[in-house]
């Protein structure tokens, strides 16, 4: 499995789960837990979550998925934006570290920005740290001039991620985020050693046709593939960038595994470019 490294050098897989959408049916609880457990003994063991994702109830699917395996897997949870102060934080990582029923959370990020000032989520994500609840902090749906003013606030610097919408529909962060994630990461001398990782949602196009796509299926043919694991490959090619698709379903599930797998070559990746061509100037970053 590829993997893409923290800051301390820690490696996480550069392939890891989504879970938005589950925890919403019971009586889909045992086939979402199923799926998540065949996506970790096939090295898809990070697993990204949210309080919002169900209003909880996806942390108790990952909860049980993870149930007996807790030390295989890399857990990521998310913060709703008006939880995000220094009185409420504390509070929604307790609750979220019930839920999914472990004693630390690997990486905990701000869903999105809101009204709560960056500098005070950055302190008490630092004191959560500290007192050992989450070992990670990160951002999501953060654009270029958001991870620049996180930067300039007293341990900004400390972000381990940025979580955002990329997949051959949505090249936005090409004009603009990517190129800084890769600076970042290219230890400054202000960050030695920085690393930024960029973990790309909806890598196979959220179920809204991506996958149905005439070029991508011959590509996919081939590869003696399928549309998502080319369009897998296709975010996996950057480095750095952690790769997360949902699936509930364990065709999908064992289709995204073997994404890893896929070379793809130059006539691919310009055919691709033709039908799905990157931006050229700077676009703001779009959120799902
Ligand atoms: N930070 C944010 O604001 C944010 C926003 C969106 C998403 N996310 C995270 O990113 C994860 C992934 O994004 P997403 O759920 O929006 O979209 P996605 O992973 O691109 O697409 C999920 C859809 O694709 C289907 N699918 C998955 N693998 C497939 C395969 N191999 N072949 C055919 N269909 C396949 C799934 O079906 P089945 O479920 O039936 O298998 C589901 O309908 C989320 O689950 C969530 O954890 C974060």
């Amino acid at each position: 499995m590829k993997t893409v490294q923290l800051s301390d050098g820690e490696r996480v897989p550069a392939l890891g789960q989504g879970t938005w959408r589950m925890g919403e049916n019971k009586n889909s609880h045992a086939d979402e837990v199923a799926a998540l457990r065949l996506g970790i003994d096939l090295g898809m063991t990070l697993i990204d979550t949210a309080e919002m994702y169900g209003e909880g109830s996806a942390e108790k699917v990952v909860a049980d998925a993870i149930d007996g395996q807790r030390d295989r897997v890399f857990v990521v949870t998310k913060v709703y934006p008006h939880n995000a102060s220094r009185t409420k934080l504390p509070k929604a990582c307790e609750r979220s570290l019930k839920r999914l029923r472990i004693e630390v959370i690997d990486l905990y990020l701000l869903h999105w920005r809101g009204d709560v000032p960056l500098a005070e989520t950055v302190e008490t994500f630092e004191q959560l740290r500290s007192s050992g609840k989450i070992r990670y902090w990160g951002v999501s749906n953060f654009d270029v001039e958001d991870m620049k003013e996180l930067f300039t606030i007293e341990n900004g610097t400390a972000c381990a991620a940025n979580q955002v919408l990329y997949n051959l529909q949505h090249r936005e962060i090409e004009s603009g985020l990517l190129p800084f994630h890769e600076q970042s990461t290219n230890a400054s001398p202000a960050r030695t050693n920085h690393q930024l990782a960029l973990m790309a949602y909806s890598p196979v196009g959220h179920g809204r046709g991506l996958l149905e796509n005439a070029t991508l299926k011959k590509i996919a043919k081939r590869h003696d593939g399928t549309p998502a694991q080319i369009a897998l490959a296709w975010v996996l090619r950057q480095p750095g960038v952690i790769a997360i698709p949902k699936a509930s379903n364990e065709t999908h599930v064992r289709d995204n595994a073997q994404a890893t797998e896929i070379e793809l070559t130059k006539k691919d990746l310009a055919k691709m470019d033709r039908e799905f061509p990157p931006p050229k100037s700077k676009q703001p970053l779009p959120v799902l």
